[in-house]
């Protein structure tokens, strides 16, 4: 039985600005969106699923929790990953599992 190698981003909280969005590399392929607002970490695939533009380079709406892209303003809940905005795209941003182990902060990438 092969099993799927799990890839993971590992950081502590002080490296995740507050309120300002960023984008970490895995693998030298896929950027992960990692959103700090206080305590709270939300992280999702960078490439916005309407065509692809990094939604690291967009507006966070820190009382909403939402992100828009600014290539066509879709806008996404960080919460879930639900677009805000079906008349641009009804696809969901995809959301990656965060865990807190001590003072560090591990992004599940599956
Ligand atoms: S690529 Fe993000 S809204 Fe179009």
């Amino acid at each position: 039985m092969v099993q799927e190698e799990k890839q993971y981003i590992e950081l502590s909280l002080s490296e995740i600005p507050n309120k300002t969005p960023i984008r970490k590399e895995i693998g030298g392929l896929r950027g992960v969106l990692i959103v700090r607002i206080g305590d709270d970490i939300y992280a999702a695939d960078d490439e916005c699923p309407h065509e692809g533009c990094f939604l690291s380079d967009g507006y966070l709406n820190d009382e909403d929790r939402t992100i828009t892209c600014t290539c066509h303003w879709s806008t996404f809940r960080l919460t879930d990953g639900a677009s805000l905005t079906p008349e641009v795209t009804t696809k969901p941003m995809r959301l990656y599992r965060v865990e807190r182990r001590g003072d560090r902060i591990v992004i599940l990438i599956t």
